[in-house]
């Protein structure tokens, strides 16, 4: 065997097909009466890996609260895309006409995913507790719930912050949070071996390190990440998965909504750098979900790579 060959053969087998994708031209152009062979391994490597996490989310019903824009909605479309064949969304936020807006989207790109918009507000402990006992009974069987409804409001220091703003972050991002898994937990528990599911709670860079104008919504995300690690522990006799994912920057409504709707100083914060996209959390939401069962990927920090840190970014001047 030529020993490039060779190397490519354990590269075959050790790599993950998007890592083959990427050294793939190389090998091309040093290689070109092998690399027809090995460009089609590569696809069915690629086909087969893409289609054991479809296998894997096959008939899943997955329950997504704050669907209706930024992290929320691209996680719903990246569902769908990845098993567009068999799945169920149930799409939650306060905003039920987008809502609604998005289940018709999806609906035309992916017909064999059911969509169920409903209005909750996750603040709202009463709409939390009724919201279960609601659901029609073909999406009761919650396999997977992303908790991603989240806010921030302003940019205020104690003792200046607003006593409502402290109040809708602690209420939407942990007391929500926490409902939301007592809510679905049970029906997780009913399932073989003790229980069996996926949380996945979406905290924050904002959780690991606090930052000045941020110390609301800094301790709501601590508060998420401390909760997050003590309901693994506590369901470690489970099958059920905690799994946590923590964005950095990504540009969405979420700094509109900071500042009260104001557009232009939103936009501000992403002068000179490259956030992520909901697009960049969606697949890793995505890729979590669909692991193999026997695999967590309990914790997991998502920077761009302008950002090293909450408040250190590289700004390109204009
Ligand atoms: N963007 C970032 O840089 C960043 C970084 C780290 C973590 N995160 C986290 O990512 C999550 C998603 O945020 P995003 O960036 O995608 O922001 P976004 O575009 O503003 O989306 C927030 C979503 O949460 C929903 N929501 C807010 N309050 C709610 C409530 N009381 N009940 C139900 N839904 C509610 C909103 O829907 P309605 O208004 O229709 O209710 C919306 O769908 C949040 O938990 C946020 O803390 C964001």
């Amino acid at each position: 065997m030529h020993p490039l060959s060779h190397r490519i053969t354990r590269l075959l087998h050790t790599s993950t097909s998007f890592a083959f994708s990427a050294l793939r031209p190389s090998i091309s152009t040093q290689l070109p009466h092998i690399t027809h062979r090995f460009r089609n391994s590569a696809i069915h490597l690629h086909t087969a890996n893409m289609s054991s996490m479809a296998a894997r989310l096959k008939g899943k019903t997955i329950l997504i609260t704050g669907a209706s824009s930024g992290i929320g909605k691209s996680t719903a479309l990246e569902f769908a895309k990845t098993q567009p064949e068999d799945l169920k969304l149930i799409l939650t936020a306060r905003r039920i006409d987008t809502l609604k807006e998005i289940a018709t989207e999806i609906g035309k790109q992916a017909p064999g995913v059911k969509v169920l918009p409903v209005k909750l507000d996750v603040s709202v402990p009463e709409e939390v507790s009724a919201f279960v006992g609601g659901l029609p009974q073909e999406f009761r069987e919650v396999d997977v719930l992303v908790n991603n409804a989240g806010l921030v409001k302003g940019m205020a220091q104690a003792p200046d912050i607003n006593p409502a703003d402290i109040s809708v972050m602690f209420a939407t991002n942990v007391t929500g949070l926490i409902n939301m898994t007592q809510a679905i937990l049970p029906i997780f528990k009913t399932r073989a071996d003790g229980g069996r599911g996926d949380i996945i709670n979406i905290g924050s860079i904002a959780g690991r390190e606090p930052y000045q104008g941020g110390s609301i919504y800094c301790a709501t995300k601590a508060a998420v990440r401390s909760f997050t690690d003590a309901l693994r522990r506590e369901l470690i006799a489970t099958r059920i998965r905690i799994i946590e994912i923590d964005p950095g920057q990504v540009e969405t409504e979420f700094s509109v909504v900071r500042f009260g709707g104001d557009k232009a100083k939103a936009d501000k914060v992403y002068e000179g750098v490259e956030p992520l996209t909901p697009d960049d959390i969606a697949e890793v939401v995505v890729f979590a979900a669909g692991r193999r069962e026997n695999v967590v990927l309990a914790d997991t920090l998502v920077f761009p790579n302008h950002q090293a840190a909450a408040t250190v970014m590289h700004r390109k001047s204009a």
